[in-house]
């Protein structure tokens, strides 16, 4: 995958109330923990519901011949359309890296994640992972799934589908009382038995009113670091990056766009979810 042109911004509402760190060189450090109130997991509920839908449409258009921004345009209408931010418009990148320009990532084959919208044109074949959080009521919900254009090769169908499987693993780990690494410890291993690697540079995080709010959830076996203890009304999310080769990485020169160094292929999927007294609710349900 190459770099194609990047369209204009999309415009939104003003009537749609933005999340704080747009315009921002930086987002705000959260620090109202990762445990809310019956009233903000309500709130965050809807809000992943229509990140959820939102990626459902936009799933429904990934088609050879389809570009990258043409799903971008898909997504941000139907958020903005039901009310809603597209959190990664506006998004600020890390030192000196500029913000992010649309309002959904697609990442194609070798990359791994946060690939930028462009006149890239969807091949036959094509794993497309498609990640669209939505701001609204004050939350944020984020989603990704995987998609192959077309059929796809026998190889990448069982890289989606392991991937995929991953992710319901890690989901099931969470239980009240153990610690966050148990997810990835779950899922790296489910991973290495399918013959995949896990990339460990980049994971799951806290979500609610900060889009990342600083707890971390690796994809890999941690421990004894991340010991972060699950506890009932903690929302996060789990995203597993699963790669057909090394999970080595490195970023594009656009400040975003991460690729295999070996050109191997990845998937990944993701959801936010509720911790509830007995395991997890996913939130990011159509
Ligand atoms: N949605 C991504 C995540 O799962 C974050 C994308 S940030 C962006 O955390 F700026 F790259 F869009
Ligand atoms: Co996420
Ligand atoms: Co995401």
């Amino acid at each position: 995958m190459s770099k194609g042109d990047v369209s204009p911004i999309r415009s939104v509402p003003p009537s749609i109330p933005r999340p704080d760190y747009v315009g921002k060189r930086r987002a705000s450090q959260w620090r109202g923990g990762d445990v809310h109130s019956a009233e903000t997991i309500a709130r965050i509920r809807a809000t992943s519901r229509l990140a959820a839908q939102a990626l459902a449409e936009v799933g429904r258009h990934v088609t050879p011949g389809v570009t990258t921004d043409e799903l971008d345009r898909i997504g941000h209408e139907f958020l903005v359309d039901h009310g809603a931010y597209p959190s990664t418009l506006g998004y600020p990148g890390s030192a000196g890296r500029p913000p992010f320009p649309k309002s959904l990532c697609t990442s194609l084959n070798e990359v791994i994640c946060h690939g930028i919208p462009d006149s890239t044109v969807i091949q036959p074949g094509d794993i497309v992972k498609v990640d669209i959080t939505a701001y609204k009521d004050g939350v944020h919900g984020d989603n990704c799934g995987s998609f192959i254009a077309g059929e796809g090769s026998p190889k990448a169908r069982d890289l989606v589908e392991a991937t995929r499987e991953a992710l319901a693993r890690g989901i099931a780990a969470v239980k009240p009382g153990r610690e966050v690494n148990v997810i990835g410890r779950v899922i790296e291993a489910y991973a290495t038995r399918n013959g995949y690697e896990s990339v460990r540079n980049y994971t799951g995080h806290g979500v609610g009113p900060a889009f990342h709010s600083g707890l971390v959830i690796p994809h890999y076996d941690s421990a004894p670091m991340h010991s972060d203890v699950i506890k009932p009304g903690m929302v996060f999310t789990v995203e597993p990056m699963l790669v057909a080769g090394s999970e080595l990485n490195y970023e594009w020169d656009d400040g975003w766009t991460v690729s295999t160094d070996d050109g191997s292929w990845c998937a990944q999927f993701e959801h936010t979810l509720v911790v509830t007294d007995d395991g997890a609710e996913v939130l990011t349900l159509p």
